[in-house]
């Protein structure tokens, strides 16, 4: 990052970013690609290229652009949101056809986005075909689709499936780069030319037109050739601390694990999801939520074996307390 050659991001003239945004869209199937601050501008900026206001945007309904975004697709691209229930994140070619039938000429269907992997899901990731074939019913109804993949690489080496495979399925992807990959910020959007064109506008309006931003670009640049493959020690750290917890009763459904996430779904057991993570914290390991009562326990770059050792003996620990 401290050698990174520089320019002005905003006139196009930073040689790393502009680097950064060739490889990303090779990388993701697509024509132009766009650096972006933050995961959630790039599906923002996606929603006001794909869309006109007063359209319906189709998603499972725990999809982040959905629940975590502070109501970004109404305010920014004044959509109205069509939230789907999903088995492991995932919602069918006929619940899409569905909300199609249903809408009419003053709220039309305009727009459906899918996220692999799912984050509120517990990271699951989208089989291929599955994927094809949503995708494939949006089209067919006239649709567009983005795709929020802000683990799309762990979705990659998961399933062993290139990123642009699954990228070139939708009409905009998006991955991020502040997720496992290790970067303090950093965000991708790629599209078609005209789109990513459209997007770049966009960048501006939103205020994420950067200068100097080569010093993040390298540090991207550094991911996609040091921090993909070892994804893969991720999810195996992850699969060995969700078949700890569960041999330690804890109630974890391993199967569920496909990458980084491990649930615990506290809720099931009678205790409150903050107790828990307040009395896990005390014990010296952060925990989050993945959705309502149920805990997410992530492994990411920084979280060795030995970690995983400790939280398999402090975790239980800790909820031990709870259950009595
Ligand atoms: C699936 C998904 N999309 C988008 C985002 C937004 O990322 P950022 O925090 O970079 O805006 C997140 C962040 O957790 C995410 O999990």
């Amino acid at each position: 990052m401290t050698r990174a050659e520089l320019g002005d991001e905003q006139a196009r003239e930073d040689p790393t970013v502009n680097e950064l945004q060739r490889r990303a869209a090779e990388l993701l199937g697509h024509e132009a690609a766009l650096f972006l601050p933050t995961a959630t501008m790039a599906n923002q900026i996606a929603l006001r290229v794909l869309t006109r206001p007063g359209q319906q945007l189709i998603a499972e309904e725990r999809t982040h652009i959905l629940v975590y975004e502070a109501g970004g697709p109404a305010v920014h691209a004044g959509l109205i949101t069509r939230p789907l229930p999903g088995i492991a994140g995932r919602i069918t070619p006929q619940q899409i056809r569905n909300v199609v039938e249903t809408a009419d000429e003053f709220q039309p269907a305009g727009i459906v986005v899918l996220e692999q992997t799912h984050r509120s899901a517990g990271g699951r990731v989208w089989p291929l075909e599955e994927l094809r074939a949503a995708i494939a019913a949006a089209r067919e109804l006239g649709l567009a689709v983005h795709l929020d993949g802000a683990r799309l690489l762990n979705a990659s080496v998961a399933s062993g499936i290139a990123a642009a495979e699954y990228g070139a399925l939708a009409d905009t992807v998006q991955i991020c780069f502040s997720k496992c990959l290790g970067c303090p910020l950093g965000a991708i959007l790629a599209g078609s030319e005209e789109r990513i064109a459209q997007a770049w506008k966009l960048k501006f309006l939103f205020g994420g037109a950067l200068r100097q931003a080569g010093v993040v670009a390298a540090a991207m640049l550094y991911a996609l050739d040091h921090n993909v493959d070892r994804l893969a020690e991720d999810h195996a750290r992850a699969r060995r601390l969700a078949d700890g917890l569960a041999a330690a009763g804890l109630p974890v459904d391993v199967d569920a694990v496909e990458t980084n996430f491990v649930g615990i779904d506290v809720g099931s057991i009678g205790v409150d999801a903050a107790d828990a993570r307040a009395r896990i914290a005390d014990e010296g390991v952060l925990v989050g939520l993945l959705r309502p009562g149920v805990l997410r326990v992530a492994t990411h770059l920084d979280v060795s074996d030995d970690d995983v050792d400790r939280a398999l003996e402090l975790i239980p620990r800790a909820l031990g307390v709870l259950v009595g």
